[in-house]
C-alpha cells in the first residue's frame, strides 16, 4: 500500500520540481541534473494538474527520443514522488502530465493554513528602496501622481509581505530654481502663506511660469527676483526658509490627504526631496569628474556613454545642478547609506531616457558595486498614462488637467451612490446598514475600484479612464474581488462556524481547482515582487474568486449534510477569504464585510 507522502512545505510546484530533477539525475545522470523540469499548472484539468516539458529539450542534447526521455524520468520517480501522485502519464511527444492524490493537495493547505498563507518570508535578507509619489511642491496632483503612488505602494506591500526590508522615498520636487520663482512670485503678489491652499501656489506656479518665458515683459525683473530667493534659500535666510517651508507644508497636507484616502501608507518620514540632497550635489560632480567620466562643454559638465549620442548634462555652465545631478547623489545614498539590492523607480514612461542615462552614469562610476554581494540593481517601473474616453490625456471639460482630489471625490461620490442603491434591495446584505455605515462601504468601493483597474492592467499600458467599468460589480474589477471577500464572509456567518482544523476532503474538481489555485499564492506573489508587476497579482485575485464562485456554486455548502464534508468546505471558504482579502491589503485595498 502507497504510504501518504509528508510535506515540508505547502509550495507543491516546488515540492514537484525538486523530485522531478532527482529523477531525471537518477535516469540520466547528474549532467542532465542541471535541466529545468519545465512545470507548469495544466492547461486543462483533464491533463491533470501540472504539466511537466522537460523531455523535448532534454532529448534534444541527448541526441535521444523524447518520448523515451520522458519514460525513463517516470520509471526512476523516486518514492516520495510516486507518494505525492496519483498517476504520472506520458502524452503526446514526451510530456508527463502529473495527477495529484486528493491527500497531497489537503496536506499542503493544511500546512497553508497558518497566519502567513504560505507566503514565502526573506527574514530581512534583503533590501528595497520604492522611489514612489515624487510631487512638485506649489503644484496640484493629478492623475499621474496616482499611478506613481499606488503602484510605489503595492510594490512596496508585496516586498514587506515577502519579508524584506523596504524604504519608501518620496522623491519631492522640493528644490532648485522653479520653486524660487514660484517663491518670489508670491511674494510679489502678497498670498498670506499661513492661508494658502494648494491651489493657491499652483495659481502662483503657473504665473511663475508665465512670467519667466522670454518674451513676457516682466521676464528679467522676474528672473533677477527668482535667483534672489535662490540665493537667499541657499544661504539660509530665515524668512525665505520659512516661506519655503510653508509652501511645502501646504503641499504636503494635500498629498498626505489624498494617500489616506488612497489607503497608501505615505507619511513625512517617506519624505526625500530634492532638497535632501542639495549638500551633495557639488560632490556627485566632483566624483564623475575625479574618475574622468565627466567632461567640459561649453562650460557645461557632460557625461557620455559609449555609443549614445545624448550625453547626460550634470551641471549648467553658472554651475549650478540639475534634476539628474540629484537623481545621481540619491542612487548613491539608497545604495550606500540605505543597503538597497534594489531600487524601483516609480515614474511616468516618459522619463524613459533621464533613468536609462542616470542608471548608467551610476554603474560606470562604480556606484552599483559592493564588496561581498551582487550589485545593487536600479530599475524603473515606467507607467503609461491615464487617458480619457476621447483617448486623449485625461483632461476636464474645460481642458484642464484633472486633479488628483477630484478624481478621488468623483470616485467616492459614485461608489456611495452604488451602496446605496444596492442596500435598497430587502435582502440585500447591507439592508438596514445607517447611511454613514453605508457612505464608509461606498468610499471604500469607490476607492478599490479606481486602484484595481490601474493595478490590474501591464503598468507600462496607458488606459481609458472609465468609472463605469471600474465600478462593476461584474468582471475583472475591485468591486467584484471585495464582493468575493464579503460573500464569503456572509457564508461563514450563516455557518456559524470557519471549519479551522476540521480534515480537509479533496473530492470534487472544483475543490481540488480551488485548492490548488489556493496553493499558488506565495509563489505568485513572489514572481509578481521579482518582476514589479501588480497585475500578477491582480489576476491571482481576480481567478480566485472565479474559482471560489464556480466552487460554491458547485459544491453545496451550507446545505450538504455530512458534516465532515460541511466542515472541508466551510475551512475552503475561510482559507479563501484570508487568502483574497490578504492580496487585496497589498493593494491597499479593504474587504468590507458586508457589500
Ligand atoms: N518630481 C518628478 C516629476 O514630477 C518626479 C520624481 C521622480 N523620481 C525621481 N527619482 N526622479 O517629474
Amino acid at each position: 500500500m502507497a504510504t501518504p507522502a509528508t510535506l515540508a512545505t505547502c509550495d507543491l510546484s516546488h515540492t514537484l520540481e525538486t523530485l522531478l530533477r532527482s529523477a531525471i539525475i537518477t535516469a540520466l545522470g547528474t549532467a542532465a541534473g542541471a535541466a529545468d523540469p519545465q512545470l507548469k499548472p495544466s492547461a486543462s484539468p483533464k491533463f491533470g494538474d501540472f504539466q511537466a516539458n522537460f523531455a523535448m529539450a532534454l532529448a534534444k542534447t541527448l541526441g535521444r527520443n523524447p518520448r523515451e526521455v520522458a519514460q525513463a524520468v517516470v520509471a526512476a520517480a523516486p518514492p516520495a514522488l510516486m507518494d505525492l501522485c496519483e498517476s504520472l502519464e506520458i502524452a503526446g511527444p514526451g510530456f508527463v502530465n502529473i495527477r495529484l492524490k486528493p491527500s497531497s493537495i489537503a496536506q499542503a493547505l493544511a500546512l497553508m493554513d497558518s497566519p502567513g498563507l504560505g507566503v514565502p518570508d526573506s527574514q530581512q535578507t534583503q533590501t528595497i528602496a520604492v522611489d514612489l509619489c515624487g510631487v512638485n511642491v506649489a503644484k496640484q496632483m493629478h492623475v499621474g501622481h496616482l499611478r506613481a503612488t499606488i503602484i510605489g505602494d503595492t510594490i512596496a506591500r508585496m516586498h514587506e509581505r515577502l519579508g524584506w526590508r523596504v524604504f519608501r522615498q518620496n522623491h519631492l520636487g522640493d528644490w532648485g530654481l522653479p520653486i524660487a520663482m514660484t517663491l518670489a512670485s508670491l511674494r510679489r503678489a502678497g498670498v498670506d502663506l499661513s492661508r494658502a491652499t494648494l491651489d493657491d501656489l499652483n495659481a502662483a506656479y503657473r504665473r511663475a511660469q508665465t512670467e519667466g518665458l522670454p518674451e513676457a515683459p516682466e521676464h528679467d525683473a522676474a528672473l533677477a527676483d527668482a535667483h534672489d530667493t535662490l540665493r537667499k534659500l541657499q544661504a539660509h535666510d530665515p524668512d525665505t526658509v520659512a516661506q519655503w517651508q510653508a509652501i511645502i507644508e501646504v503641499t504636503m497636507r494635500e498629498v498626505f490627504s489624498s494617500a489616506r484616502t488612497l489607503g497608501v501608507i505615505l507619511g513625512p518620514e517617506h519624505s526625500r526631496g530634492e532638497s535632501f540632497f542639495r549638500d551633495r550635489l557639488g560632490a556627485t560632480a566632483d566624483a564623475f569628474v575625479a574618475a574622468g567620466l565627466a567632461e567640459r562643454d561649453a562650460g557645461a559638465l557632460i557625461v557620455r556613454f559609449p555609443g549614445r549620442e545624448r550625453p547626460l548634462l550634470i551641471q549648467k555652465s553658472d554651475g549650478t545642478s540639475l534634476y539628474a545631478t540629484t537623481d545621481l547623489a540619491a542612487a548613491r545614498y539608497r545604495i550606500e547609506e540605505l543597503g538597497a539590492d534594489l531600487v524601483a523607480y516609480c515614474v511616468d514612461a516618459r522619463q524613459r531616457d533621464h533613468f536609462k542615462d542616470v542608471f548608467d552614469a551610476v554603474a560606470m562610476i562604480g556606484w552599483t558595486r559592493r564588496a561581498g554581494k551582487p550589485d545593487a540593481r536600479l530599475v524603473h517601473v515606467p507607467f503609461g498614462a491615464v487617458l480619457g474616453e476621447d483617448k486623449r490625456p485625461l483632461k476636464t471639460r474645460s481642458g484642464e488637467n484633472v486633479t488628483l482630489a477630484s478624481l478621488l471625490a468623483e470616485a467616492t461620490a459614485r461608489g456611495r451612490r452604488e451602496v446605496h442603491a444596492r442596500a435598497q434591495a430587502p435582502d440585500a446584505p447591507t439592508a438596514g446598514l445607517s447611511s454613514d455605515e453605508l457612505d464608509a462601504i461606498g468610499q471604500s468601493v469607490g476607492i478599490a475600484a479606481i486602484k484595481y483597474a490601474d493595478l490590474s492592467g501591464d503598468v507600462g499600458r496607458d488606459y481609458v479612464f472609465d468609472l463605469d467599468r471600474m465600478i462593476s460589480f461584474e468582471g475583472d474589477t475591485g468591486p467584484y474581488a471585495q464582493y468575493a471577500v464579503a460573500r464569503i464572509a456572509g457564508i461563514l456567518a450563516k455557518a456559524g462556524a470557519n471549519g479551522r482544523g476540521a480534515p480537509l476532503i479533496i473530492a470534487t474538481d472544483e475543490e481540488r481547482a480551488l485548492g490548488l489555485h489556493l496553493l499558488r499564492y506565495g509563489s505568485t506573489l513572489k514572481a509578481a515582487a521579482a518582476a514589479l508587476a501588480p497585475n500578477r497579482l491582480a489576476a491571482y485575485i481576480y481567478e480566485l474568486a472565479n474559482t471560489f464562485n464556480s466552487f460554491y456554486q458547485a459544491c453545496p455548502v451550507l446545505k450538504g449534510s455530512d458534516p465532515d464534508l460541511r466542515a472541508s468546505r466551510l475551512r475552503l471558504c475561510d482559507l479563501s477569504r484570508r487568502v483574497l482579502s490578504d492580496a487585496l491589503s497589498l493593494m491597499g485595498i479593504d474587504s468590507p464585510a458586508r457589500m
